[in-house]
């Protein structure tokens, strides 16, 4: 079985004060929620102050995206090579990146592959649009999306796929456990095992979109979900390490 892992997406909020602040709240209380890994992901300009804020706890640090090239003339960007000194982990793929700053599946599985030669883990999002779900298009949208962004990608023991229905994602309708775990353990999983066989289903995978700590349980309970990727709620310490505590009471 994956191991259980929960992980705080910040997207672009907190400033350097806060973060830091915020991650010194989660490490205190890192101890008392056991048998979860715990990673936070705060903007790029805080990984250093966040790093320095968990560290002596078991707390880890992820980027929020990265540019597949190691280096060169590419004004803004932040890569691998950079990111693994600051951080173990790095989300790749967000809807909101597909959707807002032109990501594909190529373009994610460029970047996967640059994450894992760095030395950093990837935590790999996908899941379809309302529109897509509606024409009932749910499940052949995700396994493309785990197949592309997959492809050639042969070292799987860093890797962490998130599924994230897109209308699921700040509007505080999370889908049900039941959609979750049908994705997850369908489409999500025939992938996996296509692309890895047996070795496929050692992935950890993640729900998220509008996941807090009364509902995070019910989606832990789930086979095939062993953890959250939380936005939202893992901006306040509490309630990140409520939804921790709730899926360690889920997985047992
Ligand atoms: P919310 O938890 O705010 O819905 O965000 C989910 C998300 O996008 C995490 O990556």
């Amino acid at each position: 079985m994956p191991r259980s892992i929960v992980a705080g997406n910040w997207k672009m909020n907190t400033t350097l004060e806060t973060a830091a602040r915020l991650a010194a709240g989660v490490a205190a209380g890192a101890g008392s929620v056991g048998g979860v890994e715990l990673i936070l992901c705060p903007p790029f300009v805080s990984l250093a102050a966040v790093r320095d804020a968990v560290s002596g706890s078991r707390v880890e640090v992820g980027a929020q995206n990265m540019h597949h090239e190691g280096s060169g003339a590419f004004t803004g960007e932040v890569s691998a090579e950079m990111l693994a000194g600051l951080c173990q982990y790095v989300i790749l793929g967000h809807s909101e990146r597909r959707q807002l700053f032109g990501e594909t599946d190529e373009s994610v599985n460029l970047k996967v592959r640059a994450a894992l030669l760095a030395g950093l883990r990837p935590i790999v999002c996908v899941g379809e649009t309302l529109e897509q779900r509606e024409a009932g298009d749910a499940a052949d949208v995700v396994e493309g999306q785990v197949l592309a962004g997959l492809t050639d990608v042969t070292d799987i023991s860093d890797l962490v796929v998130a599924y994230e229905p897109v209308w699921a994602i700040g509007t505080g309708r999370a889908a049900t456990p039941e959609i979750a775990q049908e994705i997850m353990g369908g489409a999500i999983l025939d992938a996996l095992r296509d692309l890895f066989g047996d070795a496929g289903e050692e992935v950890p995978l993640l729900y998220g979109g509008s996941v807090n700590a009364g509902n995070a349980g019910a989606f832990a309970e789930q086979a095939n979900i062993h953890g959250g990727l939380v936005g939202g709620a893992s901006l306040q310490a509490d309630q990140f390490l409520e939804v921790a505590a709730a899926v360690v009471e889920a997985k047992g």
